[in-house]
């Protein structure tokens, strides 16, 4: 039997390979609210248009409200024969009310259908995923002001720089995942444009009123090239490579919690809800979440390239390769979501060791750079001359095994001999960031003022979505 939806000219239905390979119905099936809502706008602007009659509008909204509540009761049979959401839905609508049904698809096609819905998925998946990490961010903010002056090591290539708090590591990657909403907000604003009505490619001779589809959906106003808003999908690239780049945000992250919560570091220690034991060894605590989300980027990542690949070298207008663009940017937000739940869970309940930071911010003689700094500003050294001397000094404490504080002022003024005790006074960690007063700096004040603007500015972002 040749195919209800477009068999016209058809003798024989599909090989049942072909079936298989066309079929999208197992994975689009996801689109059906975005779907519905799509075909209701369109439904209602057509009686208000006069292209079909208020009596038809009126059974096809009653019959696609009864289809709704079947898909979410579960009583709704999805047919792999009727290939994709759309025409699932419309078959459906034709057994609950009969050739009305068959009035919803005037002015519109499946190009423009699959543009709309798609579009409605990724922004308000992109405005769940903007919501979830402003509330990472959040954790993270508190996280710094209870932590504005918890020192720890801040490294540059794994090894011991200079002294930081705890505090100011949070709140870089609060700045990067600020970044990271930003670039899905940006592209939620490019990507606003209604692509409704265009039809199969070229726009249709039927006097529809597509201002008022693009507003009833929630856009800034219909798409302006017909041919354009069925062929791209750029909108959907943008989104994933947003996710792409957060993803490896939480990555580095999950990394650094590895590493801290390792035997060796002693850093910070992950909670029992966030960490798993091993079924041989009885003494292991894993990081297992973190390390998770660590790996699922690569899903992330893979997802981008995989819908670029797609999309290279299609001619316009629409081709089912574009089918191709559902299954992973599904799997890639779910994956970016479900990163994003399991590290705010992680952020929460960190508890970061402060003896430990505070042993291993002294080690490494992190704070070089503040003996060289007071050489400039007390003897009037030149830097370079400075560090010069400092370097000198810290082979001496290296090779005799201890930390620079520990030196003696004689062995101070072998190197250079116009230093004073004065000096003693910037060695210490505590004094070391302090003193980093600069805007952006690690001091203590610094960082609490920071966790506190951010903490403000996070739920002003949380009140407006709860008012919208
Ligand atoms: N399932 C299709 C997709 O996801 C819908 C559009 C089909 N259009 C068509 N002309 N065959 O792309």
């Amino acid at each position: 039997m040749s195919n209800k939806m477009w068999g016209g000219r058809f003798g024989a239905g599909p090989n049942e390979i072909m079936e298989e390979i066309n079929a999208s119905i197992e994975f689009d099936k996801q689109l059906y609210a975005q779907d519905i809502a799509g075909s209701k706008a369109h439904c209602r602007m057509l009686a208000k248009c006069d292209i079909i009659s208020d009596e038809d509008a009126e059974q096809i909204l009653q019959g696609l409200d009864t289809i709704t509540s079947e898909i979410e009761a579960g009583e709704f049979t999805f047919s792999r024969a009727l290939e994709d959401i759309h025409m699932n839905i419309e078959a459906r609508l034709t057994e609950l009310i009969g050739p009305a049904a068959g009035r919803l698809h005037t002015a519109r096609s499946r190009n423009d259908q699959v543009a709309v819905d798609f579009r409605l998925y990724v922004r308000d998946t992109a405005d769940d995923l903007m919501a979830q990490i402003a509330a990472l961010q959040l954790v993270l903010a508190d996280k710094a002001l209870a932590h504005a002056d918890t020192i720890m090591p801040g490294f540059t290539h794994l090894q011991s720089a200079q002294p930081v708090t705890f505090g100011h590591h949070c709140l870089a990657y609060v700045e990067m995942l600020e970044r990271d909403r930003n670039r899905f907000k940006d592209a939620r604003a490019r990507m606003n444009q209604c692509p409704l009505g265009t039809a199969a490619l070229a726009g249709t001779s039927f006097p529809i009123d597509r201002e008022m589809t693009a507003r009833e959906l929630g856009f800034d106003g219909p798409s302006r090239n017909s041919l354009d808003a069925v062929a791209d999908r750029d909108f959907v690239l943008e989104c994933l490579s947003a996710a792409a780049i957060s993803a490896v945000h939480l990555s580095r992250l999950a990394e650094e919690l590895v590493i801290w919560a390792s035997a060796q570091f002693r850093f910070a220690k992950l909670s029992d809800g966030f960490s798993t034991g091993s079924s041989i060894m009885p003494q292991k605590r894993n990081p297992d979440a973190a390390e998770l989300v660590r790996g699922k980027v690569g899903r992330i990542i893979g997802a981008l390239n995989s819908l670029l690949v797609v999309m290279k070298g299609l001619p316009l207008t629409y081709s089912k390769d574009m089918q191709e663009d559902k299954e992973l940017t599904f799997d890639a937000f779910s994956t970016l979501s479900l990163s994003l739940a399991a590290m705010t869970g992680m952020i929460e309940d960190l508890e970061p060791n402060k003896e430990r930071l505070r042993e291993a911010a002294a080690e490494g003689f992190s704070t070089a750079t503040d003996l060289a700094d007071w050489l400039v500003r007390e003897l009037g050294l030149p830097f370079r001359d400075a560090h010069h001397a400092t370097g000198a000094l810290v082979a001496l404490a290296e090779k005799t095994g201890i930390m620079l504080d520990e030196l003696k002022l004689a062995q101070m003024q072998a190197v250079e001999p116009r230093i004073t005790n004065d000096i003693f006074s910037v060695l210490s960690v505590e004094n070391s960031v302090a003193s980093r007063t600069s805007i952006g700096g690690t001091a203590p004040d610094n960082v609490r003022a920071e966790a506190k603007r951010w903490q403000e500015a996070l739920a002003d972002v949380a009140n407006r979505r709860e008012q919208s």
